[in-house]
């Protein structure tokens, strides 16, 4: 499976197959991803729609093709399709010292609300980003 490949890659595989189905299945969650070819993902990104939120669970890009704009490009195709799906607020949580991630949220209009603490098995804090999508966000 693609999917599991790029997370194994990407994330040091923080789903394991049967996460992974249960993920693709599920037709309250959302995935989008950039393809090489049928087997070969670059990128992804994916979360689910609960009434007007969209709560992003997870985005990756390939170690070998970061700072090319293909996180940027999924995480909006994610909100684009959620936008649709009529969500009106997306959630996700980051790593405190996850400083590129945080620096793309931060260049989507995503803004810290709150923190977890010790929310990660190695004891670091999350940053919980919040984005009002209909303003802040252009999805075309
Ligand atoms: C975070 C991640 C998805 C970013 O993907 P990417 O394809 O490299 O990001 P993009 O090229 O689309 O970057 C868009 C913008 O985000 C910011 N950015 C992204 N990575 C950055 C980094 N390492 N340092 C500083 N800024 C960064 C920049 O503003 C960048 O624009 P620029 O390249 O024009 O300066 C990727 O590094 C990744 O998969 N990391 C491991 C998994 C992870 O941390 N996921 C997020 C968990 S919450």
């Amino acid at each position: 499976m693609a999917c599991l490949k790029l997370d194994e890659r990407a994330l040091n595989g923080l789903w394991n197959s049967d996460h992974w189905e249960r993920e693709l299945s599920d037709p309250q969650r959302l995935c989008v991803g950039i393809a090489a070819s049928a087997d070969d993902l670059l990128a992804m990104a994916c979360g689910w729609v609960v009434m007007d939120e969209l709560q992003i669970t997870l985005i990756a890009v390939d170690p070998e093709q970061r700072r090319r704009g293909l996180g940027r490009t999924v995480l909006k195709q994610l909100l684009a399709d959620a936008n649709n799906a009529g969500a009106k607020q997306a959630w996700l949580d980051v790593a405190e010292d996850n400083l590129g991630a945080q620096a793309l949220y931060s260049a989507l209009g995503f803004k810290t609300i709150g923190r977890r603490a010790r929310y990660y098995r190695d004891g670091k804090d999350a940053l919980i980003q919040s984005l009002e999508m209909q303003r802040e966000v252009k999805l075309t």
